[in-house]
């Protein structure tokens, strides 16, 4: 009973992970502003800067745009308990975990669910969608933009197209990918599409962007019964962050201060200079990767999500040791494989606040330490020499095209 707790004092970790990223010290700050009641009046005009933010991240005009209280797999429930109902017919494009994730939310939601898969390290061809779909009344198709378990990127634009012949409603995972890769919501026609403040945004977790064209609040409009998820239900979740502004449930306030913040820097960046951040510090990172000799689990560049890069574990590499190195020697966090790739991959993200030229290149060089103490040669200074090489000819070229 007597036992004290010390006062909290984490370590200050580079979180070079799939999520959460390490965030901006404004965001920081943010966050340590005084809290105010979520109905106060200046709340109001609070929760109204993050929704113009919001729309301006996922590039829409859409009226129900918000950010929901949940992490990023409340933007899959929403998405999925709003939409469907029992008997409904759906199609999810799976190519990872958290992809398998939606299609697990959905079979909860109706029994008639179609999984169109492809393996580890590629996208699903839209192709194998639409053959799934040909002769059935598809209400929605779901995938995501960036599979995080295994640094896939999905275009959007031929689902738009399979969607359009199906009658079906898409919605778009963007969790990873948001903010870091080119996305327009009203222009790809997506339905529904939704994030989570801890990846490319770089806020802390807890908060799920979500965005809803006219044609889903259509459907929602139609529905023969309730929502079943009282706290999902879109609509009565709008009154909150609608005009009216009635209560629905205590929003994490702080946390809106922080993604609100997070936000701004974001369009002080603009969004197609963040994209091109992220594109070249991956390509960096990459050029890096390659000359210690290491292989990618995807294999076609296209493919290539540029908030998560998968890197095949060696030969004779213990995958745990190293990553237990690279956070007890240099404080620098990143992630293993899941499911059938568990313990053959390294996923090293590089999102927002992290996606930085400093951070590739110390990664770079501390990833070289740990493989040398594995025994596994690398030619001295080879990652950071390529990845230096890389942004100086990336330089060069701007420059000239200037
Ligand atoms: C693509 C994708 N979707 C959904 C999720 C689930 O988000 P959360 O862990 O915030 O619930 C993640 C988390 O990594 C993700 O990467």
């Amino acid at each position: 009973m007597t036992q004290h707790i010390g006062e909290l004092n984490p370590p200050v970790r580079l979180m070079l992970t799939p999520g959460p990223s390490s965030i901006d010290p404004r965001v920081y700050r943010a966050m340590a502003t005084p809290l105010v009641g979520h109905m106060d009046p200046w709340f109001k005009g609070c929760m109204d800067d993050t929704q113009v933010l919001l729309r301006q991240i996922f590039q829409t005009e859409n009226r129900i745009t918000m950010p929901l209280s949940a992490s990023g797999s409340g933007g899959i429930e929403a998405s999925v308990v709003n939409t469907l109902e029992e008997g409904d017919e759906a199609i999810v494009a799976v190519n990872g975990v958290f992809s398998e994730r939606m299609y697990e939310i959905a079979t909860r939601a109706t029994s008639k669910v179609t999984k169109v898969e492809a393996p580890y390290g590629k996208p699903v061809d839209a192709e194998d969608v639409r053959r799934a779909g040909k002769g059935k009344k598809i209400k929605i198709i779901g995938l995501a933009q960036g599979e995080t378990s295994t640094g896939v990127l999905t275009n959007i634009a031929a689902y738009r197209k399979v969607a359009d012949e199906l009658g079906a409603l898409l919605i778009v995972d963007t969790v990873a990918s948001l903010a870091a890769v080119p996305l327009h919501v009203d222009r790809e026609r997506i339905d529904i599409c939704f994030s989570g403040s801890q990846k490319a945004i770089s806020a802390p977790p807890g908060m799920s962007p979500i965005t809803v064209s006219p044609a889903a609040e259509e459907v929602f409009r139609n529905r023969k019964i309730k929502v079943q998820s009282w706290y999902f239900d879109l609509t009565t979740a709008m009154n909150y962050w609608g005009k009216d502004r009635l209560y629905h449930h205590t929003p994490p306030i702080s946390l809106i201060f922080a993604l609100r913040e997070a936000m701004r820097l974001v369009m002080e960046e603009g969004l197609e200079a963040r994209w091109e951040r992220h594109r070249m510090n991956q390509l960096a990172l990459i050029a890096g990767l390659e000359a210690m000799g290491l292989k990618l689990l995807v294999e076609n560049p296209a493919d290539r999500l540029p908030t998560v890069t998968a890197v095949m574990v060696p030969g004779g590499v213990d995958d745990a040791k190293v990553r237990n190195q690279l956070l007890d020697e240099f404080n620098i966090e990143i992630a293993g494989g899941f499911g059938p790739i568990k313990g053959k991959i390294w996923r090293v993200g590089l999102m927002g606040y992290c996606s930085q030229k400093p951070f590739v290149l110390l990664f770079l060089a501390a990833l070289e330490k740990c493989l040398l103490d594995q025994a596994y040669r690398v030619p001295s200074g080879a990652g950071v020499g390529a990845a230096i090489r890389n942004y100086s000819n990336a330089e060069t070229a701007t420059a000239v095209s200037r």
